[in-house]
């Protein structure tokens, strides 16, 4: 049993015959190969920068201070290290798939199962809180224009409910109820009441899931172009907000730059990774590639660091702008301008928001049918899965299913939580595909040669680096260490965490002096997988629940009907 659990989809078959993985039971009816270095690049800008510098970076910068940019800095390193090892099996692995297929080529079945598991939470899920973000966002606009929908036609009930204790609470204590707290009294009161529940659906987040659904059915063609004009827009939004916003900084506000120590920035980890999300989603259209191997590394990394100088720069504006304790807010961009008087420029910001979280939907609707499609191929998933619409060439069923998923939720999920599960899914991902590079096996052509990706992830010795990068985090967090062995029985869920953390870093340091692996890959699993154990526990329980169908799912399907058991 063991033996299949972990039986491996062969590099070289996939190489050597790429249509045994495209055409699979569909008379030779392949995907569209329309995409270039351009439009990839575009893609991943397309999926990163949304939600996340736009709405949860509020919070975050909130309770770190000015000193989030250091996380934002961080996180860039931590998702260039994976961005690298996605490229390297993106030019050696270049099938539809992400890091699903990295992980069958590595790790084997059970884990390329796990692993597609968890990007249900990056794709899906993550398209939920997007989806929310944009209907936050919409009616902001909405509201500018003088257009008010049904409160309860534009929240969902836990965020309505939650509002509504805030107003009996500020009732109770006698203070005078703001704007915010005016609008959600109004809210809950003006809902209508079914066998005595107060009803609220998220109406602009279903809708706006169905339109990108349809659009991304219709054709990769299509998302592209619309694409690349949402992407446009808003970086030149972006850059836009960075220069009139310097023009506004105060660096008083700048410090303290750490007013809740490193562990206020470490608080945002979720949210500040969550704005980085989306670079690795243009590998799932490896198929539609023209040239997949030379332009998905590119595209990735090239998306990757633009993203990063813009988020950077975004954040030292931000936190620049006014005191950072005013950012507690869901739509921090918009409203420092509107504290520093500028309530034109917060407009124009709104508008970008709606046509930033727009194209992050769009990738993201893009990435998870292209997943299921993969699974489906071999066997993982019924075939429906893998169905391509003869006529617009796309994953057609999958798509819809994604649609159904991302759209129902949409209309009665809280955000918050689904926040922390994206984030946990990705990380999770990365550090499997980051330490799946590791054991990726040589391809040999006829001749006898190793062939090579057209991307090499360029070799560092972690001989003497690792050993000393240990030494230096086990300097500063040895009294955490300490507490936590010395109190072991006794330590919540986060502690022991962050216990296994130490275990595998020592056993990575060990097996890196012996084996002399490379940095890169290394440190991003170590990276990762430090942020990971940072969100909170209660979210880790959510992700086992979650793990845990994934394997029943697995033991009741897949593992019998896997292509590679026949
Ligand atoms: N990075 C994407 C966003 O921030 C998921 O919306």
């Amino acid at each position: 049993m063991s033996k299949s659990l972990f039986r491996k989809k062969s590099l070289d078959t996939i190489l050597k015959d790429p249509h045994q993985e495209t055409d699979h039971g569909h008379g030779g009816q392949g995907l569209k190969k329309v995409l270039t270095v351009k439009d990839l690049t575009s893609m991943g800008i397309a999926a990163v920068v949304g939600a996340g510098i736009f709405s949860t970076i509020g919070t975050a910068a909130f309770n770190g201070g000015p000193g989030i940019s250091l996380l934002f800095i961080i996180t860039a390193i931590t998702c260039g290290f994976s961005a690298l090892c996605y490229a390297e099996f993106a030019s050696r692995v270049p099938i539809a798939g992400s890091a699903y297929t990295y992980a069958y080529v590595s790790f084997g079945e059970l884990i390329a199962w796990i692993i597609g598991w968890a990007l249900i939470l990056e794709y899906a899920i993550g398209n939920i809180v997007v989806a929310i973000s944009w209907s936050g966002y919409f009616n902001n606009l909405l509201e500018g224009f003088g257009v008010h929908l049904p409160a309860w036609l534009t929240t969902d009930p836990t965020t309505a409910k939650n509002a509504y204790a805030e107003v009996e609470a500020a009732l109770r204590d006698g203070k005078v109820l703001d704007k915010s707290l005016l609008f959600a009294q109004e809210a809950w009161h003006s809902a209508p009441v079914i066998a005595g529940k107060h009803i609220f659906i998220n109406v602009p987040a279903f809708v706006v899931v169905v339109l990108i659904s349809i659009l991304t059915f219709i054709g990769i063609k299509e998302s592209k172009k619309t694409t690349n004009f949402l992407v446009i827009f808003k970086i030149l939004v972006i850059l836009f907000v960075i220069v009139v916003g310097f023009f506004f900084v105060n660096p008083g506000n700048w410090s303290p730059f750490l007013p809740n120590g490193f562990e206020g920035v470490l608080k945002g980890v979720s949210a500040v990774f969550y704005a980085y999300i989306g670079f690795d989603a243009i590998s799932t259209t490896a198929e539609e590639c023209k040239n997949p191997q030379r332009d998905l590394p590119r595209g990735m990394i090239y998306s990757l660091v633009i993203c990063t100088v813009l988020y950077i720069l975004i954040t030292l504006v931000l936190t620049g702008m006014v005191p950072f304790t005013s950012l507690k807010v869901a739509d921090p961009l918009a409203y420092v301008f509107e504290l520093v008087g500028q309530d034109w420029i917060s407009y124009i910001i709104s508008i970008s928001a709606v046509v930033a979280t727009t194209s992050v939907l769009l990738v993201f609707q893009l990435g998870q049918p292209r997943i299921w499609m993969s699974m489906s191929r071999d066997g993982l998933l019924p075939q429906k899965f893998s169905k391509i619409h003869p006529k617009f060439q796309t994953p057609s069923f999958s798509t819809l299913m994604t649609g159904i998923i991302v759209a129902i939720p949409s209309l009665f999920m809280e955000i918050g939580l689904m926040t922390d599960l994206t984030s946990i899914g990705t990380l999770f991902a990365f550090v499997l595909v980051s330490g799946g590079v590791l054991t990726l096996p040589k391809v040999v052509n006829l001749k006898g040669e190793v062939q090579e990706g057209k991307f090499k992830l360029p070799y560092i010795n972690g001989r003497f680096i690792i050993p000393i990068l240990y030494a230096v985090f086990m300097f500063f967090m040895l009294d955490r260490v300490q507490a936590g062995l010395t109190n072991l029985t006794n330590e919540g869920l986060q502690e022991i965490l962050f216990l296994l953390f130490v275990l595998l870093a020592t056993t990575l340091t060990i097996a890196t002096v012996v084996k002399q692996f490379n940095v890169i890959p290394i440190l991003g699993v170590l990276f990762c997988a430090y942020l990971l154990i940072e969100i909170p526990a209660l979210s880790w329980i959510y992700f086992f629940v979650w793990m845990g169908i994934g394997l029943i799912v697995y033991f009741a399907y897949g593992y019998w009907k896997s292509r590679l058991a026949k």
